[in-house]
């Protein structure tokens, strides 16, 4: 069964050395391989071990997993996220990763938001994405999988229905003249790069993310939702496109470093200009209230005071730099001294619910597509992410998927398939004509940022589709690498506008602020 596997994340590298056949994989990615929103998870990866840390229990993840959706989480899909968790660990730490121990050596734990035990792992601190995504990469390599990096995928073939590979623009040298090592079919030059065909039986997307729709996040360069949009175009049933999480605390400063949950796990606090913990008054648990309650919490009183919202870490002192040694380094590279001033923070763009609709095998409504990850929808989110589950996400069903390809393990076929097609084949594909590439994505990621971000209503969103409408209307073709991403992330904004026009409701990051029974409840 060759398979295509496109994403260097945990969940793509995690399925590609679960696959039975190694030979028949190839793994694809545009950048270099280790530019992944992987590589840059700080926080860490949530999971009960084996044995279990003390009070915690597959039930007690489960139902904090169900608690932070908002009631929307599809209950199988997260008892398979939570039960598979103790073996997907025991598969990384086999695989070589680094996790932190105790001087007994024991697995460290830590706390985030909304985890009602200390159940995170950490590696190297706040590295933990950087050590996973190194091993993985070494375990890949060590089984002689190729990874052809600066290989982006430009579409998906179809035929029957049945998705039966990749067209693909390589930059830079692999591949770019003529025929592949696999017996890829080069169709010749477009601007930098090679236009050619890959044959598979089963393409799986793992690409992860799509912080790039707006000004602020804290996803690299690469997340530009593009597995989303490849499915889009190829008919594939979309679902929750309208769930987008902010995360509450990125530094209020060019590139939005992240300033990790885990911070606030170990005691950091949050102030509004005047110095009063404001998260006190917003929720029980203030600032470990869930994320999307915590990123409101903050733009409000921004938005309240005019003012910036400052993390206070001063109590850690010392112990910042020697916990957080990435974090530390970054604000401190700034100009800043965590350890002894609180420092100015935003909410930003960081992780993606919704996505490619797919089952517990992490198959989709085409035969022969894949998608895990971030890029999947597979219900185990909700309307809101509990901290640290995504790189469990990537391992469980990155690993579910590739036994499922040849069918050696029988896995359920779950409804998640049922749910309303989001897509419009009305929608064009195209990136704004006559404006640079950079000046077409800043705008629309505007657009984004103040319609359809922390809070949106009807209005706001139906101007916003209409101005990436008539930027989709006005579109050339795609040649170069970024115009391609361009292209994606005005067709997924056009989607995603549409779908949180659609839900009325306000439902955990999804905040509608003229949400008439959220406004009757306030008055
Ligand atoms: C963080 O470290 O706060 C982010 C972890 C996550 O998104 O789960």
């Amino acid at each position: 069964m060759t398979t295509v596997i496109v994403g260097t994340g945990i969940a793509g590298l995690v399925c590609a050395l679960a696959h039975p056949d190694p030979e028949d994989v190839l793994v694809l990615t545009k950048a270099d391989p280790s530019a992944s929103n992987t590589f840059a998870a700080q926080g860490g990866i949530a999971a009960v071990t084996n044995p279990p840390a003390p009070g915690d229990s597959i039930a007690s993840h489960v139902a904090d997993t169900l608690t932070a959706g908002a009631g929307l989480c599809e209950a199988e899909a997260v008892q398979t996220l939570c039960g598979d968790g103790p073996d997907r660990i025991a598969d990384l730490i086999a695989a070589g990763v680094p996790f932190d121990r105790t001087p007994d050596g024991d697995l460290s734990r830590g706390l985030e938001a909304a985890h009602s035990v200390a159940r995170i792992l950490h590696a190297g601190g706040d590295a933990t994405g950087a050590g996973i995504a190194e091993a993985l990469l070494r375990a890949v390599a060590e089984r002689g999988i190729e990874v052809r990096g600066h290989t982006l995928v430009t579409e998906l073939i179809t035929d029957g229905g049945h998705v039966r590979g990749v067209r693909v623009l390589t930059s830079g040298g692999a591949g770019s003249d003529g025929a592949g090592s696999d017996g890829s079919e080069s169709h010749g030059a477009i601007g930098a790069g090679v236009v050619q065909e890959i044959q598979a039986d089963a393409v799986v997307l793992a690409t992860g993310g799509a912080g790039q729709l707006y000004p602020y996040t804290s996803n690299p360069d690469v997340a530009t939702a593009d597995g989303v949009a490849l499915a889009a175009r190829a008919g594939a049933v979309l679902t929750d496109l309208e769930f987008y999480q902010f995360h509450p605390t990125t530094l209020a400063l060019p590139g939005n470093f992240l300033v990790s949950e885990a911070v606030r796990g170990e005691g950091a606090v949050l102030r509004d200009s005047a110095g009063s913990r404001f998260m006190i008054g917003v929720h029980p648990d203030a600032e470990l209230a869930p994320r999307d309650v915590v990123a409101r919490g903050v733009a409000d009183r921004m938005r309240e005071t005019g003012a910036p919202v400052v993390l206070d870490a001063t109590r850690l002192g010392d112990r910042l730099a020697r916990r957080f040694p990435s974090i530390d380094a970054a604000v401190r590279s700034a100009g800043l001294d965590w350890a002894r001033e609180p420092v100015p923070i935003t909410p930003a763009a960081h992780y993606w619910m919704g996505g490619v609709a797919t089952d517990l095998a992490g198959r989709t409504s085409i035969p022969g597509l894949y998608a895990v990850g971030e890029v999947a929808r597979t219900g185990v989110h909700g309307a809101n992410r509990l901290a640290s589950n995504s790189l469990l996400e990537g391992a469980v069903f990155g690993h579910r998927a590739a036994l499922s390809l040849t069918d050696s393990i029988s896995l359920s076929h779950t409804p998640a398939l049922d749910v309303a097609d989001q897509n419009d084949p009305a929608i064009t594909t195209e990136h704004p004509a006559g404006a640079t590439v950079s000046g077409a994505r800043a705008d629309l990621q505007r657009v984004m940022w103040d319609a359809v971000g922390l809070g949106r209503d009807d209005d706001g969103l139906a101007q916003a589709e209409e101005t990436l409408a008539g930027w989709a209307a006005a579109g050339v073709r795609s040649r170069t690498s970024a115009e391609h991403e361009t292209a994606n992330l005005l067709l997924v904004a056009r989607l995603m506008a549409r779908a949180a026009r659609a839900r009325t409701g306000s439902a955990g990051a999804h905040f509608r602020t003229d949400d008439a029974h959220m406004l009757e409840t306030a008055s």
